[in-house]
Parts: C-alpha cells; structure tokens; sequence
C-alpha cells in the first residue's frame, strides 16, 4: 500500500513501497506478455497527462498504461492549452480537478512544480520529470530492469556516466537505488557533476574505468544541451571521445553486465551505437518496462485513493 496520494519523487518513498511498486509491475507485465490490453482495474477513472517540456516514452507510456487498465485518458499539452493565454500551473490544476479526474502525470521544467500542483488538487500527482530535481518512474523502471536482469538489487553496483548534473534520472536512481541496497558509481566531466552529490550517497569516480570496473549495469545519460548554458564542455565530438563510454570498456565490467540508457540517445556521444545495439543492451526493454511500471504506479495509486479519500 503507497503510503501518499501522489508520487512526486523517490527521496519520499520508502523501501517497502518501492518493492511494492516493482512487484505490482511483475504482475502487470504479465498482463502485457499475454497480450491483455483491456483490463478493468482503472475503469471509472480518468488520467490526465499535463505536459510542458517534449516526449516520447514517458507520455505515451502513461497514456498507454491508463487505456489498457481501463481509464479514461487526455492529452493537455502546454504548448496548445490556456498555459499560451497565461494561465498558471494552479489553476490549470484546480481547472482540470473541477472535471473530476483522479490522477495527472506531469512533466515540467522547474524543480518542484508537481509539488505545488500536488498541494492544491484532489487529483493524484505523478511527477513525470520536473527540471533538475527527479522522475521517479524513470528509475523504477530502471530498477525493475536491473531486478529483472539479476534477480535482486542489493549489492549491484550501479555506474551513471554522463550529464549527471542537469539529470534527473540519475538523481530518482541514487535515492531509489541507495534504498535497496545497491551501490551507485558516477562519473561525469567535473562540470557536468553536482558538487554535493556525494553527501546524497553517490561514490563519485576519478575515472571512468573506476566506474565501470566490476559494474553490473552501466547506464549512460544524455547530454542536456537544453539545460545548459553552454561552455560546460569544448564540443560534442570531444565528450564522445572523452566521455562516451567504447565497447571495449565493458570488458571491465561484470560478466554479465547490461547497457542501459533512459533516452532519447544521442547515438556515438554517450553510446557507441554498437553498444546501443547491443545484446547487452536493454534499452528497448526498459521501455517495455516502463510500460508495466506506470500501470503498478496507477493501480496502486487508485488503491490507496478509494481507502484514503
Ligand atoms: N526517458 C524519458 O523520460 O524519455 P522521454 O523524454 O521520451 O519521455
């Protein structure tokens, strides 16, 4: 049972709901393997997906997870909503509350943003990506992945290569991951590292060789020319051959290591394409993954509606 109306991030949720939200997900993979895309477990509900920053699998995974459980689903897209006329994030909120809805997933620039809405609608909150700060889902998908690859998480150690410092992902996994029991090793150009990340439970690595050494999943992360300002490092083809991670580094990790990637890739900066393409890699099975994850995280939310509101 999910302890709170929304999810927000995974620096709130303990280890007990995380396992729970990672074994709700088994179930409903079991439910997309056998091909059941019609289930009840949503109906009478409706899900709102309230996005302003661009999408591809987060979106449609949630709309996707939504219709095949059964609920009611709408797209609100800042680009083409009231947001244009100036309408502001609460009361969009308390707009699409007024409709009756039950849950909004929403993605947005600034760090914070689905608390806010959180604390002045009844509806459900999913924090889809906020800024810098965190996207819960993306890691419990990650996890889920490397779960399912190696049957546990405790004592895996994890290595993040990349733009750890505008990176969202990276931060849901060093709580969600830390909580578990794994080991999360990062390693970045010093500019694209958050200097306190270590004090979050990071071990934060000379090298990228000290990262990946004995690493039972090695997760590269975009460059998020978005976020920056520029000058954080020479140029793309310089990162790639200085900190894109080459095929034969992986003789370096564990035997049975797997490449993980959140996406969108920039083929040849972060991956190699042949380690995209890879038979190590799961990238398109995280994405398989996320599918299950956001279902688990929308039943269990339902659940804890119908006893809590
Ligand atoms: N990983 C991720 O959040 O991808 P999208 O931006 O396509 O949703």
């Amino acid at each position: 049972m999910l302890k709170k109306k929304d999810l927000l991030g995974l620096y709130h949720v303990s280890a007990e709901e995380i396992v729970e939200i990672l074994n709700r997900a088994e179930d409903m993979k079991a439910l997309l393997l056998a091909g059941r895309k019609a289930e009840k477990l949503l109906s009478g509900s409706a899900l709102i997906t309230l996005f302003y920053e661009n999408s591809t699998r987060t979106r449609t995974s949630f709309e996707l997870a939504g219709k095949y459980l059964g609920a009611s689903e709408v797209n609100v897209s800042a680009s083409s909503s009231s947001v244009q006329k100036g309408e502001t994030l609460i009361d969009t909120g308390k707009t699409l509350d007024a409709m009756k809805i039950d849950f909004i997933a929403i993605r947005h620039p600034l760090a914070g943003a689905p608390a806010l809405l959180a604390a002045n609608v009844g509806a459900s909150v999913i924090n889809a990506g906020d800024g810098m700060n965190e996207h819960p889902t993306q890691a419990l998908l990650d996890m889920f992945s490397m779960r399912e690859k190696f049957g546990r998480i405790e004592g895996l150690k994890v290595a993040i290569l990349g733009d750890i410092k505008h990176s969202r992902v990276a931060k849901s996994n060093l709580f969600g991951l830390g909580k578990l029991g794994a080991e999360v090793y990062m390693y970045a150009p010093a500019t694209l590292m958050p200097k306190e990340i270590e004090k979050l439970g990071a071990h934060v690595c000379k090298s990228m060789e000290e990262a990946i050494e004995g690493a039972h999943c090695v997760m590269g992360l975009r460059i998020q020319l978005e976020r920056q300002k520029g000058g954080l490092f020479p140029s793309l083809s310089e990162y790639s051959r200085y900190y894109g991670v080459k095929d034969e580094m992986l003789r370096l990790a564990d035997k049975d290591a797997i490449i993980m990637h959140p996406g969108p890739v920039n083929r040849g900066t972060e991956l190699t394409p042949s380690l995209i393409d890879g038979d190590r890699s799961v990238i398109c099975e995280q994405v398989t993954n996320g599918l299950s994850v956001r279902m688990a995280v929308l039943s269990l939310l339902k659940e804890y509606r119908e006893k809590n509101l």
